[in-house]
């Protein structure tokens, strides 16, 4: 089949861990004879230099008219100042609302080969396989008002935290779903001791709860979840929750697989694609939860793990090419138990492999 694929390699090291996923692209695309088409688009700091803005509209028709975009990764210390109106960071969450994404998923495993790179215990680590379910368009992000000021007696800022109910049974509903085809449980997260948006969260699953009784429904606070995922990260096996406290959980989470290059991402719409002819794929942004890491830009050190297991993820998700994805994350198992190792996982950063030859290992563990 032909697919169309929005390419967003962004800042820092977003282009080098991106021309890995497109290997990986372009080696199931001849294993599997499938066509992928790459448009490259500019996004973030890049995108403000030579444009103004961080996100072009002509980068926003491209994606728009893609069946999945594959991202790199925004920002860097260069448009980092406070002051600053344009923002890299701003394209990405521009990007997001202006597809509707609102369903990010974050899949947290731990490769067996990799329990020693994580600096927690190893019986710590044993069968931990979490789904991260994150709220992406509302929430303490995007509402209005969202601002700064001065007065008379200082400076004055407000973000605002708000949630309709229609926001949150959304992305309650791709909690609940997933949790009835994984192990049947799901926590759900808020701070309903503080935040009324988190009481009516809280309100909204106990009702919806009665339509999955195959799924055991539980609530957490947030701060008691940052406490247990690294206590006993295996008690958890779908955890669904609003944006910001979403985005902190995962970066914590990540300790959990060892490094922040292996955990992939998934953002999707409800929306099914414009083109008929693939009436079961869903549009969906993927990318590494790791950030543009401008400390190691350019050194070729980069892990490209994390973009490469989205890769994965875009050929299940947006795809529905289940044998291809599965043939992608084996790939990235068998590489990892031969030893290969990129400097963040290899044990005290020795005997690492650089960003390419870990891609060209992947690609072609998947071409034999
Ligand atoms: C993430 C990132 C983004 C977010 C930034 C880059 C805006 O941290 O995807 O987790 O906060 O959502
Ligand atoms: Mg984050």
């Amino acid at each position: 089949m032909d697919f169309s694929i929005a390419i967003v390699p962004g800042d820092g090291i977003g282009p080098e861990v991106i021309s890995e996923g497109r290997k990986t692209l372009d080696a199931i695309g001849r294993a599997f004879g499938h066509k992928f088409n790459q448009i490259e688009a500019s996004m973030g700091g890049n995108a403000i230099d030579q444009y103004g803005v961080p996100l072009p509209p002509r980068t926003l028709e491209i994606c728009r008219h893609s069946d999945a975009i594959l991202l790199g990764a925004v920002g860097g210390p260069k448009w980092d100042d406070p002051a600053a109106t344009v923002r890299p960071e701003d394209g990405l969450l521009m990007l997001r609302k202006e597809l509707r994404l609102f369903a990010n998923l974050r899949p947290v495993k731990v490769h067996p080969d990799l329990i020693d790179a994580s600096p927690l215990k190893p019986s710590l680590l044993e069968g931990v396989d979490v789904m991260v379910v994150r709220e992406l368009t509302g929430g303490l992000y995007f509402a209005k008002p969202k601002r700064r000021w001065e007065t008379q007696r200082g400076r004055r800022g407000v973000d605002t935290l708000r949630y309709t109910e229609e926001e949150v049974r959304r992305i309650l509903e791709v909690g609940f779903n997933l949790s009835s085809s994984r192990r049947c449980k799901l926590t759900s997260v808020d701070k309903a001791n503080v935040l009324e948006t988190s009481r009516m969260w809280r309100q909204i699953a106990t009702e919806m709860a009665d339509q999955y009784p195959q799924v055991t429904l539980e609530h957490m606070l947030v701060d008691n979840v940052a406490m247990q995922l690294i206590r006993d990260p295996s008690r958890f096996d779908v955890i669904v929750t609003e944006n910001t406290f979403g985005d902190i959980l995962t970066d914590e989470a990540s300790v959990l697989s060892g490094s922040m290059g292996m955990l992939p991402s998934a953002s999707l719409s409800a929306q099914k694609s414009t083109r008929t002819r693939k009436s079961q794929s869903i549009m969906g942004l993927y990318e590494p939860i790791h950030g543009s890491a401008p400390d190691i830009a350019g050194k070729g050190i980069a892990n490209p793990i994390a973009t490469i297991l989205s890769v994965a993820l875009m050929l299940r998700l947006s795809f529905r090419l289940e044998e291809e994805a599965n043939a992608v994350e084996s790939a990235v198992a068998t590489v990892l138990s031969s030893g290969l190792r990129t400097a963040d996982i290899a044990p005290n950063g020795g005997n690492a492999i650089p960003t390419s030859k870990m891609g060209d290992e992947i690609a072609q563990t998947i071409s034999s």
